[in-house]
């Protein structure tokens, strides 16, 4: 532990000694992450309004609920100007930037996502980060070029097995291709994993955080699995939450999944002090208080969700997402009363 907070380094094996501490000692990791985020990112929180623009997606991952063969929900795309709407709740609230996401929806043309982010820059003055999948590079070239400052893309397991097992003809080679393209073209990136997917073992959360490292990512995200209803792994893990997993077995509570999250999330503030992260939705959705918890173990980032309440329960992602539960506004208040209460502020 002094080692990693003296230096931001520490070997493989270290890390994963200090992943397999018990609780009792992962509060000193907590602790030491919390400090290393006061003193590199400081008090502020900072918030993206998200906008789930479209659940198509043309890709098949084992894991997502809005995957194209999921025939249980409703498809939904929104227009230009709907968009345009949200962003205006969302710049009357303070917030800077702008979380453009969708699935890999092929209708929404790169020509009309670059429209689309002119308007905003143009118009209200917001950063925007577009999270559309896998694109080719001219493509990501053009909406640098149209005003989009941050891009997205998570490589959600670094283990490159279990990622071409949950991603049909998908690479992890290939992510990481996108990922450096982005860099390349200089999008600020933000990347992230997530924890406690069947089969996936604890050396394997070890790689993600290297991979961050590796990958240059300004910000992260690790969020816990949760399972979705219509996908394999809703199916594989009837019958106990998380399935036939290496790490996570079938007995396994979602606060160990959580328990791996945090720490996680608490190693890589303290190896890569400087990173944006986030407290995730998803740890939000699977623990009380799990948007606090994240915020003390390193984390200094926040999404807040702005899809309108019809649609977000049609971006079923995951089940049981916390986002349908209360709308921006009301979580923007929540946000700074908690915030208040850490003797921190939102930005
Ligand atoms: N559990 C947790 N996160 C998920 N995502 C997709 N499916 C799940 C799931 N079952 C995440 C992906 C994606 C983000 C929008 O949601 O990482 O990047």
């Amino acid at each position: 532990m002094e080692k990693a907070a003296a230096t931001s380094s520490l070997a493989r094996d270290e890390i994963l000694t200090l992943l397999l501490a018990d609780m009792g000692s992962a509060e000193i990791v907590f602790a030491a992450a919390d400090e290393a985020r006061r003193h590199e990112a400081g008090e502020e929180i900072r918030v993206r309004g998200i906008i789930e623009f479209s659940n198509f997606c043309r890709r098949d991952c084992l894991f997502c609920g809005i995957r194209a063969a999921n025939s249980y929900i409703q498809r939904y795309r929104l227009n230009e100007d709907e968009i345009l709407g949200i962003c205006e709740r969302i710049r009357t609230l303070g917030i800077g930037t702008v979380l453009l996401q969708s699935g890999e929806d092929s209708e929404y043309s790169s020509d009309a996502v670059c429209r689309l982010v002119k308007r905003i820059r143009e118009n209200l003055g917001l950063e925007v980060t577009l999270s559309i999948g896998e694109r080719p590079a001219e493509e990501y070239r053009a909406m640098k070029e149209a005003g989009a400052e941050h891009y997205l893309l998570r490589h959600e397991t670094a283990d490159s097995v279990l990622y071409e097992k949950l991603h049909p003809e998908l690479s992890l080679t290939e992510r990481i291709g996108c990922l450096e393209e982005l860099k390349r073209l200089g999008f600020e990136v933000d990347g992230g994993s997530i924890v406690g997917l069947p089969g996936q073992s604890i050396r394997s959360l070890v790689s993600d955080l290297l991979l961050f490292k590796s990958t240059k990512v300004d910000m992260a995200a690790i969020a816990p699995f949760i399972p979705a209803r219509g996908t394999p792994l809703a199916f594989e893990s009837a019958s106990g939450r998380l399935g036939r997993s290496s790490v996570f077995s079938a007995s396994d509570k979602e606060e160990t999944v959580a328990e791996f999250v945090l720490k996680l999330m608490a190693l890589t503030r303290l190896l890569l002090p400087k990173l944006q992260l986030s407290s995730t939705s998803a740890l939000a959705s699977l623990l009380p208080r799990g948007r606090e918890i994240g915020l003390r173990a390193g984390a200094n980032v926040v999404m807040i969700n702005f899809t309108p309440a019809a649609y977000k329960e049609m971006y079923r992602v995951y089940d049981d997402r916390i986002c349908t539960r209360e709308t921006g506004e009301e979580a923007m208040e929540s946000l700074k009363k908690l915030a208040d209460g850490l003797g921190r502020h939102v930005a």
